[in-house]
């Protein structure tokens, strides 16, 4: 089993890693952090309560940071709608609530009960982690990886050169790409080659469970947006880190250095990749089985309640 902490902003692909997460019986879902991002703290940790209870994923779950370190919030609700979740609609909660401790502590309190054992995966801005990082210096090096949804190496998809993660959080990201930690990084580069289908869309809307329900509801919205938008079908971004955990030989990286632009200017938030011959590069993936992908997907949709 591998122990992980998820951090996500929540988020209509968040929703499919949170899905994705729940249904592989291999990880052992020690956190859920919601962070500002997609939209604000309130609402992604509205939504990430919600997806959890409908994904039966009874793990606790926390609050994440508020606001980035530097920079004013930007929120992405011209993807994920206003709620960040546009779509479903859940009934009251039965059983998931927020817990009393902040974020922060649970990552610097679980990466030290298991030392080189917790694997995090964050697909929103890197706050949660920096701060983390900034108040134990030894985070970085007892947590055993950590799995990054964000940057391009090309085109951005906030600014002609930032995507939105790194965009949202420049300086938080600085400080997790200096850490030293063992990271894997998917960027844009990657995650665009992965796209919902009409096909699959109207697959999903067969199946009769609520998790599938609410998966399906989620894709309408996420599919209409990007229509919308002229983005053609919606990238799979966040869920691509879950994937690699179940198996990452499926995933071909390149390893090298990486680092943000934090001057502000036209390329703030962008990220940089260079050869480095020292031990301080980042798994950066570069391709993924797509297939395969799916079919995780699938398996998860097939035992989730
Ligand atoms: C990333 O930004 C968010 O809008 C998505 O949830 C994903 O984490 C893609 O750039
Ligand atoms: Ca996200």
């Amino acid at each position: 089993m591998e122990r992980v902490i998820l951090d996500v902003d929540t988020g209509l692909d968040d929703a499919v890693a949170l899905f994705l997460a729940a249904g592989l019986d291999t990880l052992q879902i020690e956190a859920i952090i919601a962070t500002n991002g997609n939209v604000g703290l309130e609402k992604t940790l509205e939504n990430t309560l919600n997806i959890a209870e409908t994904a039966g994923l009874y793990c606790p779950v926390y609050k994440g940071a508020a606001k980035p370190l530097v920079r004013e919030p930007v929120a992405a609700g011209n993807f994920h709608g206003e709620s960040g979740l546009d779509g479903p609609v859940f009934p009251p909660r039965q059983r998931q609530e927020v817990q009393e401790e902040s974020g922060i502590d649970a990552i610097i309190r679980l990466v030290h009960t298991y030392p080189h054992e917790i694997t995090i995966i964050s697909v929103g801005p890197l706050t949660d982690l920096a701060l983390a990082m900034q108040k134990d210096s030894e985070v970085a090096h007892i947590a055993k990886q950590i799995i990054i949804m964000g940057g391009s190496f090309s085109a951005g998809n906030v600014t002609d050169f930032a995507e939105f993660n790194i965009y949202a959080d420049p300086e938080a990201a600085q400080i997790v790409f200096s850490s030293g930690a063992n990271l894997v990084l998917f960027p844009l580069d990657c995650t665009r080659q992965v796209t919902l289908s009409p096909s699959r869309l109207e697959g999903y809307h067969t199946i009769k469970t609520n998790s599938a329900q609410v998966f399906a509801a989620c894709m309408d919205t996420y599919q209409a947006n990007y229509a919308r938008q002229k983005q053609g079908w919606p990238q799979m971004h966040d869920p691509l880190c879950v994937a690699y955990l179940a198996d990452p030989e499926k995933v071909q990286t390149e390893y090298k250095r990486v680092w943000v632009v934090i001057e502000k200017g036209p390329t703030y938030g962008k990220t940089v990749k260079e050869e480095t011959k020292n031990n301080d590069g980042v798994h950066i993936a570069t391709s993924i089985d797509i297939p395969w992908f799916w079919s995780l997907v699938d398996k998860a949709l097939a035992v989730l309640p």
